[in-house]
């Protein structure tokens, strides 16, 4: 049977979040636009990124309900365009201030501050030349917005991620703000993992005793069937997804199954002299990921159809290479995401087997629609067995070996979905507002809020 070590005595137990999602306050006190601040045609429906939870407005109230919670961490993103509002050029001196408080109130209450760099929200001064694609400018733009944060936030911020969720970025670039051709994407994705190689390496000169790593997606993937060509379906996707993510900054160059699917299909990215040395001096202290579902693989012919990606974020098919589909031993929430307890486990596992570097869930949560009832009650038994579900695996892999030092779980506080709106609630805390008005975001401890307390109290034991 299991020993049940249960969890390290300085695990991280906190919650995630990034500013274009929480902050608001879009064009206050300087802050330049981002790519997120465009309104979208579904914008007439549900709600945009302009007020979102008032983050800006409320941090002292929402760090206090964090602290209460027990957390002693907290991820969260800087807003690119709050400290340069035109993505380089001149410094916004009010988003600084904005940041260094809300740094200090963290460190206030003993809570540890995990920081993103980059959280989705590109400025739009840049994307307006060109963004990723410009390699000129946004190499040098991403750098020097990471060596400001360096400077002003080093000083407190041990933990730092470079860009979350790159992979996502590239797959889904369209459904995240990009508008690229697949080619062009995966010239944007070389030119980020140049930017965050710089980055890292730069992070170890300025700040030596600080710890920087990627923030990818990871989905473990399953062979629908014991059929050989099924497991070499799940190997590529899993080639293509998640290790060209992790191999280039860890093992410093392109994955080779990926970079044969790139040759394959005319997507090779332009190397310059000298790309090939960055990319091997990033050396991550450790990887941060989030984790949401695992997927479901069998092979796809060449003539296979590629079909939609629709909303379950790993459902699509490279033809000749693998299809995803839904695994019929798994169900899935109101909004059609697979859950995958295991999976967990399995994902942490494979990741500390190829790697063995230290990681953190830096997300992983339920979307669904909460209710407000009478008496500021709101009954959450779903994300609580969830999440239970969830960290019950994550001390399953510390026993069989794996270095887990932190569960960080999306999302802190309701904040505003990717583009499903702000009912799609996350949070330990309820944000009240609703699509279409505002009213007085006020905010309320949902049931896991109380839950999640216990289980902190308890370093993990009392689930
Ligand atoms: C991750 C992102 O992909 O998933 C978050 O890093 C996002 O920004 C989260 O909010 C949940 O996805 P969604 O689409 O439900 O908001």
């Amino acid at each position: 049977t299991k020993t049940n070590k249960g969890f390290p005595k300085d695990f991280f137990w906190g919650a995630s979040t990034s500013a274009y999602q929480v902050e608001g306050a879009y064009d206050e006190d300087g802050k330049g636009l981002s790519v997120q601040d465009i309104p979208k045609p579904y914008h007439d429906k549900i709600c945009d990124f302009k007020v979102t939870s008032d983050h800006y407005h409320h941090y002292k109230e929402d760090i206090a309900l964090m602290a209460e919670m027990g957390f002693n961490e907290y991820r969260f993103s800087i807003s690119w365009p709050r400290i340069f509002p035109d993505g380089n050029g001149p410094i916004n001196k009010k988003g600084i201030e904005f940041y260094n408080n809300l740094i200090d109130e963290l460190i206030k209450y003993n809570i540890e501050p995990v920081l993103t760099i980059y959280h989705f929200d590109l400025p739009l001064e840049l994307e307006k030349q060109g963004g990723w694609s410009n390699r000129e400018l946004i190499i040098d733009a991403y750098v020097q917005y990471a060596k400001t944060l360096f400077e002003y936030f080093g000083d407190r911020v041990k933990f730092w991620q470079t860009i979350n969720e790159q992979n996502m970025l590239v797959l889904y670039g369209s459904l995240l703000g990009t508008g690229a051709t697949q080619k062009e994407l995966y010239q944007q994705n070389h030119h980020m993992m140049l930017a965050q190689s710089l980055v890292m390496k730069l992070c170890h000169e300025m700040l030596p005793e600080a710890k920087i790593g990627p923030a990818p997606n990871i989905a473990c993937a399953y062979p629908a069937t014991s059929k050989p060509e099924d497991i070499v379906a799940a190997q590529n996707f899993s080639a293509i997804r998640n290790w060209l993510y992790l191999d280039v900054p860890i093992r410093g160059h392109y994955n080779k199954i990926a970079w044969s699917y790139l040759e394959e299909f005319d997507l090779v990215p332009t190397f310059e002299p000298g790309d090939e040395e960055i990319l091997r001096g990033a050396n991550p202290d450790f990887i941060a990921f989030n984790y949401y579902n695992s997927a479901t693989i069998e092979h796809a012919p060449y003539d296979a159809p590629v079909g939609d990606k629709g909303d379950q974020q790993m459902a699509f098919t490279i033809p000749g290479w693998f299809k995803s589909f839904d695994n019929p031993y798994l169900t899935k929430t109101e909004f059609g995401w697979e859950m995958d307890p295991v999976g967990l486990r399995t994902t942490i596992r494979e990741m500390y087997d190829r790697y063995e570097l230290p990681m953190i869930i830096t997300e992983n949560g339920l979307g669904a629609y909460d209710t407000l009832e009478e008496g500021d009650i709101v009954n959450d038994p779903y994300r609580i067995d969830y999440l239970r579900e969830h960290i019950e695996q994550c001390r399953l892999a510390i026993e069989d070996g794996c270095e887990l030092f932190g569960f960080s779980p999306w999302s802190a506080i309701d904040l505003v979905s990717t583009h499903q709106g702000c009912s799609k609630r996350y949070g330990f805390i309820y944000v009240n507002r609703d699509e279409k008005d505002d009213k007085d975001l006020r905010r309320v401890r949902k049931a896991s809020f109380y839950w999640y307390k216990k289980v902190i109290a308890s370093n993990g034991s009392d689930l």
